[in-house]
């Protein structure tokens, strides 16, 4: 490299380096505004978009029903119209999926309400904020249904990232046959 530069430029990569920046904050400023860039077209290759039911299998297999058949997979009122699917994309590779089933849950007044089913992130990709923006994604989708509630059983292990999301718990847990312990968790927007 250093041969090069004196062969071809008679430049040393420290005068290269001077010639090209003023100083050493100007360097680190460019190296913080590539850093900044790579990350927005990270986020921008991130996309979600509906899919069927069966689609959100390779992800609801791994991670709700490990060592279950694949039949597990496929939940009562799936193929309903009411029922919507949400995938998210990163790099055109599913990592994400999200259920959302026009069910009343008699524990809330709300006229139409939605519940959350499958909420899966594949476990390479979770806590990038992928979980997180299938639920933004699903709160938009039952606003523009005109349903302001939303409800579903939440997992012991995912209470936690429900109450970050905003939901609150209703009741006692339950057990959930063949996957666990479970409570109900809602939010109401308003
Ligand atoms: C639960 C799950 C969907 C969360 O998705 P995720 O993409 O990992 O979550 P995000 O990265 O969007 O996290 C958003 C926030 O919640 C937090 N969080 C994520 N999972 C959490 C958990 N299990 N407990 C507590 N907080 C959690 C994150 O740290 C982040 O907080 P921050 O914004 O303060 O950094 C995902 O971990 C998963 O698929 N888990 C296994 C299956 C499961 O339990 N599904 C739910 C069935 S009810």
């Amino acid at each position: 490299m250093q041969v090069f530069f004196l062969k071809n430029h008679k430049l040393t990569p420290t005068t290269f380096f001077n010639k090209a920046y003023k100083n050493h904050k100007e360097f680190i400023m460019k190296l913080l505004y590539l850093y900044y860039v790579e990350k927005t077209l990270k986020k921008m290759i991130q996309n979600i978009k509906k899919i069927t039911a069966l689609e959100t299998f390779p992800v609801r297999h791994p991670v709700l029903r490990a060592e279950k058949p694949i039949e597990s997979c496929r939940f009562d009122g799936d193929i309903l119209e009411t029922t919507v699917h949400f995938g998210l994309y990163e790099n055109k590779n599913l990592a994400g999926v999200i259920s959302l089933f026009e069910e009343k849950n008699d524990l809330f007044d709300a006229e139409k309400q939605f519940q959350i089913r499958g909420m899966a992130v594949l476990k390479q990709h979770q806590r990038k904020g992928f979980g997180e923006k299938l639920i933004i994604n699903s709160e938009k989708y039952c606003m523009d249904q005109n349903s302001n509630l939303i409800w579903f059983n939440a997992r012991k292990e995912a209470v936690g990232f429900y109450k970050k999301m905003g939901y609150q718990v209703k009741g006692l847990p339950f057990e959930i046959k063949d996957v666990g312990e479970h409570i109900v968790m809602f939010k109401k927007n308003e």
